[in-house]
């Protein structure tokens, strides 16, 4: 089996306080979803072991990591309603993208909530269902975080982790991002519309650097 990707980081002074802070109100948010609470601990651990390994801040990666999915406990319903009160732009039927959403309503909200932490952190949150075509490296990290994290089995998180450190981090997220459409395909879901976009993006990008475009 691969390796995991987990690292505790002891963070000194301000920062080790705020993600003791915000691990306390992610037990408190989390307290009726155990899994999902593993797995945010999980993605925060991951986050900061890719970021260390790809030269990121593992302190954003650890703390984006940790509230990446604090509206994953809301209804569908309920992040349909938000996402059209907050003005978000919603690609094809909101009822089938509903399951994304919960990244870009919670960058709506949690600013207000944890109002120290700079808009990378956001960001990387609402990109972690859908991707981007212009994708940090803090947005990769957590999107890839999310993928690999301990809690995730099977071959295409096992191929992922074997991959961390040996190939760029640019070229592992279109590994995660590319994976994901295949299973969204394989198992009939629904594609949200901007994926094709984003992946042609990345996949015109790479084949531009290798001198084949
Ligand atoms: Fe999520
Ligand atoms: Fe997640």
């Amino acid at each position: 089996m691969a390796a995991e990707w987990t690292a505790e980081v002891a963070f000194d002074g301000e920062q080790g306080q705020e993600v003791e802070r915000i691990k306390e109100l992610l037990a408190v948010r989390m307290k009726d979803a155990r899994k999902r609470h593993i797995h945010s601990l999980g993605v925060a651990s991951c986050a900061a072991a890719l970021a260390q390994a790809y030269g990121v801040d593992p302190y954003l990666a650890t703390v984006a990591g940790l509230i990446h999915d604090w509206d994953k406990v809301i209804s569908d319903e309920e992040l349909v309603a938000r996402a059209l009160h907050y003005g978000i732009e919603i690609a094809g039927p909101p009822a089938l993208a509903a399951p994304l959403l919960h990244g870009m309503v919670a960058a709506y909200e949690l600013p207000e909530l944890f109002p120290e932490l700079p808009a990378e952190v956001f960001q990387a949150v609402a990109r972690h269902t859908v991707g981007s075509c212009d994708m940090t490296p803090l947005d990769m990290v957590v999107f890839i975080a999310d993928a690999i994290e301990p809690g995730r089995r099977g071959d295409y998180a096992d191929r992922l982790r074997s991959q961390v450190g040996e190939i760029s981090l640019e070229e592992l997220f279109f590994s995660c991002f590319s994976q994901g459409l295949v299973y969204v395909l394989q198992t009939g879901r629904y594609l949200y519309p901007t994926a094709t976009e984003i992946y042609n993006h990345y996949a015109l990008q790479r084949s531009e650097k290798k001198g084949h475009a």
